[in-house]
């Protein structure tokens, strides 16, 4: 263990299994026949494809979808740029780095529940300027933007980003559709949420860990936001909580294929219809190891709350109403630095 910082180790009982159970059963779903963000077109569609989503959701949070619409080459662009990224000596990576102020670029410190996780990541936003409010105390109404810090090196990333982004932005409305027909609601319920949303990408990049079976490249947690689409590499890594038995299941990758979870906002919104599931991701002495989520988050003035469509007498909302804005500041404070406090969960604000 030597090599390894405590500040990496996990508790015994979130210590990863070196053998482990690989998918069967994380749906696959063949988007091929649907169109392209407008809701009109749709509703007409393949109901088939609606059910399948809507199953995913409550049996495991978790799905892959295949033939999504995303060009293979601006995926490729973006993972080439992230892999010349990071090959570059940490002195380099650090003139973007995350600070305090600057909530995106480059860090190697993130903690997930206070652990620290073995990787680097360089986070960038969608929408320019991103608004968010100043601090994560609850009175304190101050609004202020998050910028980009683009690297010089590599000189294309910027432009590979930028343009992922935009493709990014098309799956998950079209995703958003799918998830509210599922629900019995229209195809647009929740398109006003992002107008201007709060989404940003993390490039991730888990290098080879002296001890893998003591430390993880991300530690156990949810998606706080609505929904993330996670492109990972050929390596392999992801562990889902199967919701079914709580046995860490393997996400086996799929050439192309895009990983998509519920986060914890459409849990609040379903009313617990559909669960954010914890996931978290092992490391492997020999591989490193590249992936890339994009969280779908909505606007930071968002009151997210149970939809009055989906609560009724005998159903009543579970969760009272919270900011998204705060909800984020705090996430993010809490991962930049250690804290002696867990950090912010829906669960706080259950009824
Ligand atoms: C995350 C995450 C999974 C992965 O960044 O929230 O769950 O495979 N990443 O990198
Ligand atoms: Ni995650």
């Amino acid at each position: 263990m030597g090599e390894v910082d405590p500040a990496f180790i996990q508790d015994p009982e979130h210590r990863p299994k070196i053998s482990f159970t690989e998918a069967q059963g994380i749906p696959l779903i063949d988007l091929s026949h649907i169109p392209t963000h407008s809701s009109d077109d749709v509703t007409a569609v393949n109901e088939g494809v609606v059910r399948e989503i809507g199953d995913a959701c409550k049996e495991w949070g978790f799905f892959q979808v295949i033939n999504h619409g995303v060009p293979l080459e601006k995926r490729q662009r973006i993972e080439d740029a992230s892999r010349k990224f990071f090959a570059q000596s940490l002195e380099e990576k650090r003139k973007v780095r995350r600070s305090d102020k600057e909530v995106l670029g480059y860090y190697d410190t993130e903690h997930t529940k206070n652990v620290r996780d073995w990787k680097e990541v360089f986070d960038f936003t969608i929408e320019e300027p991103t608004l968010i409010p100043a601090s994560h105390e609850p009175d304190d109404k101050e609004v202020t933007e998050w910028t980009n810090q683009w690297p010089d090196y590599p000189t294309e990333l910027r432009e590979a980003c930028q343009e992922y982004a935009q493709e990014m932005v098309k799956l998950a409305y079209k995703l958003m559709e799918l998830v509210a027909l599922s629900l019995g609601l229209p195809g647009n319920k929740f398109h006003g949420f992002f107008k201007d949303q709060t989404s940003f990408i993390r490039l991730n990049h888990y290098p080879p860990c002296p001890a893998p079976d003591l430390a993880l490249g991300v530690g156990r947690h949810k998606d706080g936001g609505a929904l993330t689409i996670l492109a990972q590499d050929d390596v392999g890594g992801l562990e889902v909580k199967r919701k079914a038995d709580g046995e860490w299941i393997r996400v086996k990758p799929t050439p192309d294929a895009y990983i998509i979870n519920v986060g914890d906002i459409i849990q609040v919104w379903s009313n617990d219809k559909y669960e954010s599931v914890d996931h978290r991701v092992m490391v492997n002495s020999k591989r490193e190891r590249f992936s890339i989520p994009f969280f779908f988050n909505p606007a930071h003035y968002t009151l997210v709350k149970p939809l009055e469509e989906l609560t009724n007498e005998q159903n009543p909302a579970k969760y009272r109403e919270y900011s998204w804005g705060k909800f984020i500041t705090n996430r993010k404070r809490s991962n930049f630095q250690k804290l002696n406090v867990e950090n912010i969960q829906i669960y706080h604000f259950r009824i």
